[in-house]
């Protein structure tokens, strides 16, 4: 009668690892000393069951395990319990009675086990929302697009439309309608890129005011943002390409004052409000009067000077000049209202233009001009 035994060892695979029962049935050991009662072989061969199925790690070998003891077809319980038929009423009491208990705890010790793997299972998909959160990168408009949008809010508030105008852009509309003379030397090939004879890269804003005022729609008062081009050698305060903003304003009785008070106002909002500016006269041929605009050099406080680890020297910011100039501007000049036609006897205008690099810089203390555009993300989310 060994062979019930011999039956229930033979499924027993050495590579199972074992584990501990009382882990995945707590009532374990109560279970397992009734069955020693009934049946000590029975139970020695049901102790490596459940310590198999307490061992396994995942829901596949758990299968593995169950089939080997409880398949309905080819499991050790099952076929050990096909012999009851041929034994003997006492025999049958005592064996049956011992494989029922031993299947019994097989089948609870594989229930709690699975239920426990799943659990498992589906904790390590559940969300733990007592994690900190991960902020999803977000990215920002560039610190020139913060400079720009920050002196289109302010026009805005001036009354001022924005125009856009060409990048590339015909000569005629970027010198000769402004007043140029045809022999200015910004219309060398040193200074000014050419795509061809009669069309540049524009190295300013300014033609927009002529496609602006040629498509006649009073009264103008606009800012014209954008991308300007110059031949110029690249160091660490020049690039060939930066970006600008020119005004204008067109009316019948547009003043130098009103011009004043406009930059005034540029100033103000711009920089710090105690700031000292200044306007000086300067030539633009597409101005008369022409002006610039300076601020107080931020770097050596008007000083012209400064200290630093290597004692005392010139500003290397303003050179010694204590001004850094911020935007030219002036009266439109009668030629570009007659090259328009516009009759310089009955409206005046005036114009700025500024440089939204040269404001950046200023601002947040870049020396650097090309790192605007190197789009490195340590330089930009700085801003
Ligand atoms: N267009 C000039 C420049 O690029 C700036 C300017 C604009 C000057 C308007 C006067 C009036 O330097």
């Amino acid at each position: 009668m060994t062979d019930v035994q011999g039956i229930l060892e033979r499924r027993l695979d050495s590579a199972w690892r074992r584990g501990e029962p009382s882990a995945v049935l707590p009532d374990y050991r109560e279970r397992m000393a009734a069955l020693l009662l009934v049946n000590e072989e029975i139970a020695k061969a049901t102790a490596f069951f459940v310590e198999a199925v307490a061992g396994v790690e995942d829901l596949a070998t758990l299968q593995a395990v169950r089939n080997a003891a409880l398949s309905r077809e080819t499991g050790a319980f099952t076929e050990a319990l096909a012999l009851m038929p041929s034994l003997s009423v006492e025999q049958k009491r005592v064996w049956g009675k011992a494989l029922n208990l031993a299947k019994q705890l097989v089948e609870a010790a594989e229930k709690a086990k699975r239920e426990s793997l799943e659990r498992a299972r589906e904790d390590a998909l559940t969300l733990d929302v007592t994690l900190p959160g991960r902020r999803p990168w977000a990215g920002r408009p560039h610190v020139l697009a913060q400079v720009r949008d920050e002196l289109l809010d302010l026009f805005h508030g001036l009354g001022y439309s924005v125009y856009t105008s060409p990048e590339v852009e015909r000569d005629e509309y970027n010198f000769g309608k402004l007043n140029f003379a045809p022999d200015h030397p910004a219309r060398d090939a040193h200074d000014t890129y050419f795509v061809s004879p009669e069309v540049v890269l524009r190295p300013h804003t300014s033609p927009g005011w002529v496609r602006a005022m040629e498509e006649g729609k009073p009264p103008p008062r606009l800012v014209f943002p954008g991308r300007v081009y110059r031949a110029e050698a690249v160091d660490a305060s020049h690039m060939d390409q930066f970006h600008q903003i020119d005004g204008l304003a067109v009316g019948r009785s547009v003043s130098m004052a009103d011009l004043k008070a406009t930059l005034h106002t540029f100033a103000r909002a711009i920089y710090r409000g105690d700031v000292p500016t200044r306007i000086i006269p300067i030539y633009f041929p597409f101005v008369e009067p022409g002006v610039q605009m300076d601020v107080q050099c931020a770097a050596c406080s008007g000083e012209g000077r400064i200290r630093d680890e290597h004692g005392e020297h010139r500003c290397p910011v303003c050179k010694g000049t204590r001004w850094v100039e911020v935007l030219g501007a002036g009266m439109v000049h009668p030629n570009v209202f007659r090259a328009v036609g516009y009759d310089p006897e009955q409206v005046t205008g005036f114009a700025f233009g500024m440089g939204l690099e040269r404001i950046a810089m200023g601002r947040h203390g870049i020396h650097e001009i090309r790192q605007f555009l190197e789009n490195d993300v340590r330089f930009l989310e700085q801003f």
